[in-house]
């Protein structure tokens, strides 16, 4: 899984070029190539021991060109899992807080236009097995860059305290082209433990 751009334009680039570059990339996949990537990641993790041993696993409803989603909400229901969404908590402290959802749940959009549940149970975030988040960009070493808010970063900063704290599980969403030489990890970074993609599942070495 690599993707051929450019490395001094990556590494050269500011933040914000950064960004708005991966932004680009993640709009260019067509519908139907969006519909063969989605088929395909759910394909890799519903064969995996990782999906299969998370009992409590939180996934997000895509939008905005995000890798989509609807088929893995689905399979995580199928399979029985109780499902979370983030919400966004946007206090003194942003970051999420995890509702559970269910087919009859009520969603309400959020200021970003992103559906939330508002009322159901709450799980604390260590008490979670699995995460499924989006991202912008992501590395070989897992690095990850978000959409610039700090809310995944924010609410498991409880992983970077200890390297014996190993839950949950990280998991990245995103299209191969979404991969970057090199991501410059800010101490607040919050690194992922894997990245799931359409062309498979590969786990991050911790050092
Ligand atoms: N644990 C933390 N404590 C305090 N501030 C934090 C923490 N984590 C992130 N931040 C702040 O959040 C801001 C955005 O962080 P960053 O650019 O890494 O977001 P991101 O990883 O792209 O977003 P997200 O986590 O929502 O996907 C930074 O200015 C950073 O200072
Ligand atoms: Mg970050």
């Amino acid at each position: 899984m690599s993707y051929n751009g450019t490395m001094e334009r990556t590494l050269s680039s500011s933040l914000p070029a950064l960004r708005s570059e991966l932004k680009a990339r993640r709009k260019a996949a067509s519908p139907f190539s969006r519909t063969q990537s989605e088929n395909r990641a759910v394909q890799f993790l519903s064969a995996s021991s990782l999906f299969r041993h998370s009992r409590y696993v939180a996934a997000y409803i895509s939008h905005n060109n995000e890798f989509p989603t609807g088929k893995l909400l689905d399979l995580i229901q199928r399979y029985d899992k109780p499902l979370f969404l983030p919400v966004l908590e946007d206090g003194g402290e942003p970051r999420l807080r995890f509702i559970q959802y269910s087919q009859n749940t009520h969603l309400k959009k959020n200021r970003f236009g992103i559906p939330e549940p508002r009322q159901g149970t709450i799980l604390p975030a260590h008490r979670l097995d699995l995460v499924v988040t989006p991202l912008l960009g992501f590395d070989h070493q897992g690095n990850r860059l978000g959409m610039g808010g700090g809310y995944y970063d924010r609410t498991f900063a409880f992983l970077n305290k200890s390297r014996r704290i190993k839950h949950p599980f990280l998991l990245g969403l995103a299209f191969d082209a979404q991969q970057v030489d090199a991501l410059e990890a800010q101490p607040w970074d919050v690194p992922l433990d894997g990245i799931l993609t359409e062309s498979g599942l590969h786990y991050f070495e911790r050092n």
